[in-house]
């Protein structure tokens, strides 16, 4: 079978975000944040508070860590050494879903289920030791209100997440009552904050003149250090939640995924462009093109690199992948268009990305003129999606101009885990 052209050129135009529309993304999201900043009543970004600013570079002490909001719940107990300088003395991660043997993210479970398996990784952290003082760092990455740096109650999941009793929460009650029935009083949260937050931080201990942190992952989402938040005396970093950015126009795959969504007409911005959903937006358009409109194959992020990276003048990997999911046997020309296809994807998602980073950056204006500055990303697509950097960049360069110069993107790797330390450790400057 040979695939419509006039279809798939369809499909690729809805894909496309050209540069008219790259330059009104970017300013409708710095309105958005400007909005936000006098009441987040009037913006898509619910513009969270974090209560914690940048930290010095000079914390220092052994802190546990608790990373969760993706796939894998992790523990760390990393020491902190000043200088920018820290090292990770153990490490253990359990992934919170294992097909056909638990399941702690679906809606039939529990917070205490989840909140239970949580308490036992943090055991496994302190080698079972419950009588060695422990404050622990939460990267908490879901959207949460706060009041403090302890309090942060959970106000919708987001990723497809959907354990029963956790929304509406304060996330470290829950996990505080979890370590207590384990017998694990040693261990005492003090910090929670989003993993952008936590990306940030981890940035700025290492590096200066970091004011912008970013995941760009199964999920998406960004924060920034606003110099007058809520004028407040010292900056404070806020959790934009820019994943629910709503100042988009869905194209026909983006609606009809959203409508069979956990969470239709939420995250906008975070369903166009994130690992969790790309791979499906994907699968929706190849399905059209294989008159199979309606059918989804499970297609993943992985797939799409995959698919990507044959440079093969037979394009026998793309040719398998398709298979393996569809049961469809394409010849090569319909894998190039594949090919492209996936390329417009990935393409479209950095692009959104980076309209939002530049409209933070317009926001900072002053800053982006006087010196060079780096945005944080730490993320699975930032860091292994091919395409996906390069066009971060070049649309930098589309909508900064010259500016574009004083402004870089760095990899953040591993930065929920030492943000967590470095917030734990910050909890007792306050
Ligand atoms: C959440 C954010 C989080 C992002 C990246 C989104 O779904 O709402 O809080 O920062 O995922 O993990």
């Amino acid at each position: 079978m040979a695939f419509d052209k006039e279809l798939f050129d369809d499909i690729c135009r809805e894909f496309t975000v050209d540069g008219e529309a790259l330059h009104t993304i970017a300013a409708d999201f710095r309105y958005d944040l400007k909005q936000g900043l006098k009441d987040p009543d009037l913006s898509s970004l619910r513009m969270l508070k974090s209560y914690v600013g940048l930290p010095t570079g000079e914390e220092k002490g052994e802190y546990l860590a608790l990373d969760f909001g993706g796939t894998n719940v992790r523990v760390l107990r990393i020491r902190l050494d000043g200088h920018g300088k820290f090292e990770v003395l153990k490490k253990v991660a359990k992934p919170l879903r294992v097909e056909g043997i638990y399941d702690y993210v679906g809606e039939g479970s529990t917070a205490e289920q989840m909140f239970d398996f949580i308490a036992e990784l943090v055991d496994e952290a302190i080698d079972g030791d419950h009588t060695k003082k422990y404050l622990l760092g939460h990267t908490f990455s879901f959207p949460s209100e706060q009041t403090n740096l302890y309090d942060a109650k959970l106000i919708i999941w987001t990723k497809e997440f959907a354990t029963a009793g956790v929304e509406g929460k304060v996330v470290n009650d829950l996990l505080k009552e979890a370590l207590h029935r384990q017998g694990i009083d040693n261990v005492e949260p003090t910090a929670v904050i989003n993993d952008t937050v936590a990306v940030l931080l981890a940035a700025a201990y290492k590096q200066p003149d970091t004011y912008i942190g970013s995941i760009y992952a199964t999920g998406h989402n960004t924060c920034y250090l606003e110099p007058f938040a809520d004028k407040a005396e010292r900056p404070m970093i806020l959790n934009l939640e820019s994943g629910g950015f709503m100042k988009l126009v869905p194209n026909r795959f983006d609606v009809a995924f959203d409508e069979h969504s956990e969470k239709p007409g939420e995250q906008r911005l975070e369903k166009m462009v994130s690992g969790r959903y790309m791979g499906e937006l994907f699968g929706m358009a190849l399905a059209e093109l294989l008159g199979e409109k309606g059918k989804a194959y499970g297609f993943t992020s992985i797939d799409m690199s995959n698919i990507v990276l044959d440079e093969s003048p037979d394009k026998a990997e793309v040719q398998k992948i398709v298979a393996g999911k569809t049961g469809h046997k394409l010849d090569t020309a319909d894998c190039e268009l594949v090919r492209d296809l996936v390329s417009k994807i990935i393409v479209r998602s950095a692009r959104l990305v980076t309209a939002s980073y530049v409209g933070i950056l317009w926001q900072l204006d002053g800053q982006i003129k006087s010196k060079q500055q780096h945005i944080a990303i730490d993320g699975s697509v930032y860091e292994k999606m091919p395409l996906a950097k390069e066009n971060i960049m070049r649309a930098l360069s589309e909508l900064l101009g010259e500016d574009a110069a004083h402004v870089d993107t760095v990899l953040e790797n591993g930065g929920s885990g030492l943000g967590a330390a470095i917030a734990a450790a910050m909890s007792q400057q306050q």
